[in-house]
């Protein structure tokens, strides 16, 4: 291959990658988003550009200002006679329109990042916790409030608005492709907004370093076309379902017995814990432990087993529970759907 060839074949590679990159900051799928990472873009470049034109003067001038020259006596000429014209366009003219064209578009960002053009399809409060993320879609009527953790539903095309406030310590709400970050604190609400282009599973993550399991405080956004959110909302705000079979109904014992109910909500039962995530529909969730592992029966299990083995310093404790039992409590929290 011969250089030209790789290098353009490294390209196409790096450009494919980032196109695929969840926390790529520079591609945008909202219309937040896609402000700021037009704004981003022109940054870059304009001073890219700017960096490498003085530079190139710089050595230019150096050359041809060697003593004793003719182009050093030349250039001594051109200093007298036309330089001003110069100083006055590098030095004015240039860097204003830069500066005017940066304003404008830190002007649009600002605004697109301060409230949508329409109103917000839902109003979400985000909890930040050590380590995940408490999920509430406010409603007038609390019976109709839906609870989640670590996974936020969106329609597409519509702006929702997020409240976000910390139980703990100061984290960040980032979900990059979407919009950029916004400090969460605790006593105070912050709010920022969403809005996906395109239905997809939009990555986010804190990006405040709150304690051990930092990096293991993530979420994701699904954005789904409008019917799709629709019925998800009515599925969550239903109440867990009586577990009809004899194996889940021994788990769901199991729940209550083993202390799961001590710390975690599932509505429609006696468990009403508020330290850890709501459960009520654990099973229709992408992921475990806000993002560290994927929601499969396995991960569950080694989950429940052991917390403290996979996320070292969370809250949840080494649970002893029979291997029989820790079957049938697999088989009710997959009824959770
Ligand atoms: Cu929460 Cu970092």
């Amino acid at each position: 291959m011969t250089s030209w060839r790789r290098a353009r074949w490294c390209w196409l590679m790096f450009a494919s990658a980032c196109r695929d990159v969840p926390m790529n900051y520079m591609v945008g799928h909202g219309p937040v988003a896609s402000s700021e990472a037009r704004l981003g873009w022109w940054l870059v470049i304009v001073s890219g550009v700017v960096v490498a034109i003085v530079s190139l003067l710089v050595v230019i001038g150096g050359w041809r200002r060697r003593p004793g020259t003719r182009d050093a006596r030349a250039l001594e000429r051109t200093a007298a006679h036309g330089g001003l014209l110069w100083i006055y366009l590098g030095g004015l003219i240039i860097p204003a329109v830069i500066l005017v064209i940066s304003f404008a578009l830190t002007l649009g960002t600002l605004h697109a990042t301060a409230r949508p053009g329409r109103d917000p399809a839902a109003t979400i409060q985000v909890i930040g916790h050590r380590w995940w993320w408490e999920v509430r879609y406010i409603d007038p009527d609390p019976a109709q409030t839906i609870e989640t953790a670590n996974e936020i539903h969106v329609p597409v095309g519509r702006p929702v608005r997020i409240q976000l406030t910390s139980a703990d310590v100061i984290h960040s709400f980032w979900v990059p492709q979407l919009a950029g970050k916004t400090d969460v604190i605790p006593g105070q609400t912050n709010v920022a907004w969403l809005e996906a282009d395109s239905a997809g599973v939009y990555r986010g993550a804190c990006t405040e370093y709150c304690g051990l399991q930092h990096a293991n405080m993530a979420l994701v956004v699904i954005a789904e076309p409008p019917a799709a959110f629709s019925a998800w909302q009515s599925a969550q705000r239903a109440s867990a379902a009586a577990p009809s079979d004899p194996e889940a109904a021994a788990g769901l014992a199991v729940f209550q017995k083993a202390a799961c109910a001590t710390c975690h909500a599932i509505r429609g039962t006696d468990a009403l814990g508020r330290v850890g995530p709501d459960l009520t529909h654990l099973a229709s969730r992408l992921t475990l432990a806000a993002g560290t592992l994927e929601n499969t029966r396995g991960n569950l299990a080694g989950w429940i087993g052991n917390a403290q083995a996979i996320k070292p310093g969370n809250d949840m404790p080494v649970m002893t529970i029979a291997p029989r039992d820790l079957q049938a409590l697999l088989a009710y929290l997959e009824t959770l759907k």
